[in-house]
Order: C-alpha cells, then structure tokens, then sequence
C-alpha cells in the first residue's frame, strides 16, 4: 500500500517530490506525443467534486485518467449535497471507499481540508480561493520547455495576489526560480503569506515586490496575468476593475519585458480587461500550450499518487 498523500497546497509535497512529479509528466507528455498511453493507471477510479465552473480542470483530469487507462466521475455540488444533503466528513468517508483518488475544486480553502481529514484516498486541490497548486505544476512545466530550465528565467505576475499567483510563487521558491510580483496596495499578499509560500526556497529563488507594473516587467523573460476579480469575489467587481485598470497586460507593457518575453495566463482570460486580444493572441503568448500541460502536469501527479 502507498502512503496516504494529499495535494492541498504544494507544501505537501517536498522540492524532490516536485522535481519527481514534473519529471513524470515530462516522461508521460513524450510518450503521449510518440502515441504511446501506458496504461499506468489501469482500473483506477477519480471522483472529481466541482463547487465552483471549470473547462480546463476537469477536461483535464478527465482525459488524462481515460489515457493512463482508468476512469473518472464527476460529481456536481447540486447532485450530492456536500455540508448539506450530507455533512463533509460523510461524503469524504463514503467516496473515498469507493474511489482511488479525489478532485476537489472548492469554494472555501478549509472545506478542502477539512475533507481531506476524513478521506482514506489521495485529495487533489482543484483549486480554492486560496491556492491553485494544480496549475502551477503546468505552468512549472510550460516554463522548463520554454527556457530548458529555470537558471537565468525571472517570472513577473502582474495583477492580484490571488490563488494562482500564491502557487506559483511556491512553485518557483522550490525549483529556484526567479519571481517579481507586481499588486496594486490593498491586494497584495502579506509577509507572514509570503514567509508560507517561500518555506521551502532553494537556491536561485528570489522574489521581488514592484507595485507599478511598467517597472516590474523590466528584464522579466515570461509575463503572467489572471483576473481581477475571481471566482466568487462578483460582489467586488466594481471596485477592483477600477484599482487593476494600470495593471491591464497590453503590448506597451509586453514591450518593456524582454524581447523574447512569453506571455502566460491560466484562463479563463477577460479579453479587454486583464489582457488585450493584441497579446493574448501574439506570437509571445504560450496560453493554449500552457492551459494542454495542465493535463500532462496532472497525469504525473495522479502517476505520482496513484501508481501501484
Ligand atoms: N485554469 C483553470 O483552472 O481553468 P478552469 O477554471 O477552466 O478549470
Ligand atoms: N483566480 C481565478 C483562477 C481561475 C482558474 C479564480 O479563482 O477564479
């Protein structure tokens, strides 16, 4: 039997276990692109709970379980009542003893781990308000393919210091990757978050806090945005478009990064917001190659987790 893992944060896992499960789905994407889909996963079971929409996360682990020669479920909050029709603890209990793993993408970072509590199987974070550790494995791995590795790459997110930006920033304190983080005040994570994030920081990390956006695209190899207002922060949305409007990733920011600068966003994208068409649909952007790796970035992870 496999220890019992979990992936709520990517503090679950240590900097060797990132680089194992990275290097897994590097394996996996070149056999897949050489037609080849080891059946590594043979008769495993992933139930897959959303609270909140998706397109790339749960097509995703979908297809990525079918071609590793297991199956999957989805199961929508409506269907099973989670911490209504059935209290949270009862749901993990039961699911996980008929599952081998479960997806959790949840409103609430606490109801993922409170979950997890109670489950006998793997929890993957799905996404939260608070992390988005899947994403940030694909976005870790669009990265190495682009440069080759992560001496030499500063990353600059700019926008709001949300769930995605606090899994990458996690990501590249463990793979040694340089990283400038560009909020607007009021949106900025604090010291004691950052001193979480970077627990596990390895040689060639370095994050740096820019507020102003044009500064802090300087030299910067690969530009990174999401949206202002996430999901379920709708209540919020008049304010934040108005303090974001400098933060917008449009051609004469792109033109201040490095030439060969990328341009990354985890998607869904607000077109005319965060990013214009000019960019998102530039020969810099790499949104639809990074948005693919998020299925050859999690089929590691369910290999890493799963695989007898
Ligand atoms: N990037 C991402 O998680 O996309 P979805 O919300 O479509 O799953
Ligand atoms: N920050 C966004 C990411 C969506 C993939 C949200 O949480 O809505």
């Amino acid at each position: 039997m496999k220890p019992l893992r979990h992936l709520l944060t990517l503090a679950d896992v240590d900097v060797e276990e990132l680089k194992t499960i990275l290097s897994l789905a590097e394996e996996i994407k070149a056999d897949f692109f050489k037609g080849v889909r080891p059946k590594r996963l043979d008769g495993k079971v992933l139930g897959l709970i959303f609270e909140k929409m998706s397109l790339r996360t749960r097509v995703s682990f979908e297809a990525g379980m079918t071609h590793l020669g297991g199956g999957s479920m989805l199961l929508e909050e409506q269907h099973i009542g989670l911490g209504k029709r059935e209290s949270i603890p009862d749901v993990s209990r039961v699911l996980s003893s008929m599952v081998d793993c479960i997806s959790f993408r949840a409103k609430k970072h606490e109801t993922v781990q409170e979950f997890a509590k109670y489950s006998s199987v793997p929890v993957i974070n799905a996404l939260t308000d608070k992390a988005h550790p899947c994403q940030a494995l694909a976005d870790m791995l669009t990265i190495k393919e682009e440069f080759g590795s992560f001496d030499d790459v500063t990353i600059t997110w700019v926008g709001d210091s949300n769930n995605v930006a606090a899994s990458l920033i996690e990501a590249c304190a463990m793979l040694g990757c340089k990283i400038v983080v560009s909020s607007p005040k009021g949106y900025q994570f604090t010291s004691e978050e950052i001193e979480a994030f970077t627990a596990q920081r390895q040689p060639g990390f370095e994050l740096v806090l820019i507020e102003d956006p044009r500064e802090a695209v300087r030299g910067s190899r690969a530009i990174y945005t999401d949206v202002w207002v996430s999901m379920g922060q709708e209540s919020e949305e008049k304010e934040r478009l108005a303090v974001f409007k400098p933060y917008q990733v449009n051609a004469e920011l792109m033109s201040l990064a490095r030439k060969d600068a990328i341009f990354l966003h985890c998607l869904p994208a607000r077109r005319g917001l965060e990013v214009t068409d000019e960019v998102i649909d530039s020969a810099q952007s790499r949104v639809v190659e990074e948005a693919a790796n998020r299925m050859h970035a999690q089929k590691g992870l369910l290999v890493w987790l799963l695989e007898d």
